[in-house]
């Protein structure tokens, strides 16, 4: 019995564990409540009478070492946690992070302001839900104009009319208000309209549009910063102007660029013509400078617009604008090394 008792004791004197689990069982083994040292306290007085002092004392030996065992390892193990580094194993192999991408609306729409910010234009922005006037009226569309049908409305509220701005045109009369002139400024924004969504138009989409209002503005000056711009942002800078209608403009031209008929894609986007559609623009009305209290005998200005969704579309030949919302990761992931 004695003899057991040592060997218990080399036992525990032998033991060393370096991890919480083998000390935990290691202490359940001797000190647990079913453990080795309750039952031989319990056998205690099965011990012949003459060995009982020496059996007891040999007995809170092994009883001490082990405690001693089990504070000692779990105070070794503690310091140890200290001295690992709190991000694991940094030697190990890095994870792949994913990288994010710039969506091409965003891509796009940078470009177009890095382009004219080059030229002295500022950046400006306004809400998306808007009023009649800052949306129509002051653009020279009073009610019952007919040209308001050009713009499908969705609106928010009647009496008075709000609704969600059919182009950022609001903005620039918002700017206008604002500030007198010399004016340069462009207004990017989401804009809304009440069409039916297919490969080619969606009911929500992005503009630019631009304003540069000063003394002596001319068509001339128009024409330049359009070929500048087309050429800083497609590389193309053959462009022509046809006339046509816009409230707030006059005289008023679509832009069209020439794309070229190099590969199938030219022919196949620009119908076989080499020419592309890609902006509106003008003369500003002046009775839209009067209805924001801009003198129009003392002031002259240019305007033009353009959804970047139909930019994005050929710079990228997406062949679908509803890509451009559906946030498809394998779509968007082709972007990642676009800035
Ligand atoms: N606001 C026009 C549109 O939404 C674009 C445009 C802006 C045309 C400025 C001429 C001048 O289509």
């Amino acid at each position: 019995m004695l003899e057991k008792v040592k060997l218990l004791i080399q036992e525990v004197a032998d033991f060393s564990g370096d991890n919480l689990a083998d000390i935990e069982a290691f202490r359940i083994k001797f000190l647990g409540s079913k453990g080795v040292l309750k039952s031989l306290f319990a056998d205690f007085k099965n011990v012949a009478p003459d060995q009982k002092k020496e059996f007891g004392q040999t007995l809170n030996t092994l009883k001490k070492a082990a405690e001693e065992k089990v504070e000692n390892l779990m105070a070794s193990l503690a310091s140890k946690a200290d001295e690992n580094p709190k991000y694991g194993d940094l030697t190990r192999p890095a994870e792949a992070i994913q990288l994010g991408a710039r969506h091409p609306i965003s891509l796009v729409k940078n470009k177009i302001a890095e382009v004219f910010s080059r030229i002295g234009f500022t950046i400006s922005e306004g809400p998306e839900i808007e009023d009649d006037w800052h949306n129509f009226t002051a653009l020279n569309l009073p009610e019952h104009h007919p040209a308001r049908d050009m713009q499908d409305t969705f609106f928010v509220e009647q009496n008075p009319d709000m609704l969600l701005r059919t182009h950022t045109s609001s903005v620039q009369i918002r700017y206008m208000e604002n500030n007198q002139p010399p004016i340069r400024t462009i207004s990017p924004g989401r804009v809304f309209r009440n069409e039916d969504i297919s490969a080619r138009s969606h009911c929500i989409f992005h503009q630019v549009e631009g304003l540069y209002i000063d003394t002596d503005v001319s068509f001339a000056d128009l024409k330049q910063t359009l070929i500048y711009f087309t050429k800083e942002m497609f590389g193309k800078s053959k462009i022509r102007l046809r006339p046509s209608y816009f409230p707030f403009t006059e005289p008023s031209a679509e832009v069209d660029i020439y794309w070229g008929l190099k590969t199938e894609t030219d022919y196949r986007i620009t119908k076989g013509t080499g020419w592309l559609e890609i902006m509106g623009c003008g003369m500003v009305d002046p009775n839209v400078l009067r209805n924001t209290h801009i003198d129009p005998e003392k002031y002259s200005g240019f305007a033009f617009g353009m959804g970047i969704e139909r930019i994005a579309m050929l710079l990228y030949q997406i062949p679908d604008i509803r890509m451009l919302f559906e946030n498809d990761m394998r779509f968007l992931e082709q972007f990642k090394s676009v800035i």
